[in-house]
């Protein structure tokens, strides 16, 4: 591939030009989310069929926009695909919504076990919240692609969440986004205090779960039915 796009940083209309490249170079992105997506699926299918239990209450994922991916590129001065490729770690993203926190950590040691997938980075923001309140598991798990080339190893940015944690992020993405980043001191506390407030529901809303799932294995052995 013509990977040398010009000496000096990217801007966005010298991705522009060089579309055709940029496009081939996204597409095993593209593909490598397939991949993620597809492993996803089959545990969630096998885990209720088999188990009947769903950790996996939704997924989704993006491909990062060509705007986005130039401005990042610049500012960090990279000039080429390679090294593009070398340093940004996000341009294919997975993210996926769990029940509890124990499932985060479940889904992801189901991932992490898996032949073709190799852990590059863990970031736990759940064990460590940021100071702002957000908590999420954030991997970079390298995939294989395998094209008519032969097989190319892609970065996928995978985020476990709960419900919870999605909720509270989502609604914090758009805060600082209709604010552009100058967010009120009071409406700062009251996000992290929130967070907080989503962490304790998950706690609780775990231990409940459990506790019914303790009822209905009592229930099933006849011992101490459920009234
Ligand atoms: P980027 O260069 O922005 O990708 O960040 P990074 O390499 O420092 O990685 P980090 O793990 O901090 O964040 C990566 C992604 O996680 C972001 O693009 C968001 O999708 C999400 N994220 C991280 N921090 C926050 C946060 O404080 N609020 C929200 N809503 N999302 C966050
Ligand atoms: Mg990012």
């Amino acid at each position: 591939m013509g990977d040398e796009l010009g000496s000096g940083a990217l801007d966005p209309a010298e991705l522009g030009r060089h579309r055709r490249t940029v496009e081939r170079f996204l597409l095993e992105y593209e593909c490598a989310i397939d991949e993620v997506e597809t492993k996803v699926r089959v545990l969630r299918r096998e885990l209720s069929a088999i188990h009947s239990y769903n950790p996996i209450e939704s997924f989704s994922s993006r491909l990062k926009s060509l705007d986005s991916l130039a401005r990042k590129a610049q500012k960090r001065g990279l000039g080429s695909l390679p090294q593009i490729r070398e340093s940004i770690t996000d341009i294919a993203g997975v993210r996926v919504i769990c029940s509890f926190t124990a499932d985060v950590y479940r889904v992801r040691d189901m991932l992490c076990r898996q032949g073709d997938v190799h852990l590059v980075v863990e970031k736990d923001y759940i064990a460590h919240p940021k100071p702002n309140g957000y908590r999420s598991l954030h991997l970079i798990l390298e995939i294989p692609v395998f094209l008519s080339t032969g097989p190319v190893t892609v970065p996928v940015e995978v985020q476990l969440r709960t419900i919870a944690m999605d909720f509270w992020a989502s609604l914090e993405h758009k805060i600082h986004y209709k604010l552009a980043g100058e967010v009120p001191e009071d409406l700062r506390r009251r996000l992290v205090s929130a967070a907080d407030t989503a962490a304790a529901m998950d706690t609780e809303m775990e231990a409940l779960h459990h506790e019914m799932r303790q009822l209905k294995e009592v229930n099933r052995d006849g011992v101490d039915p459920i009234v």
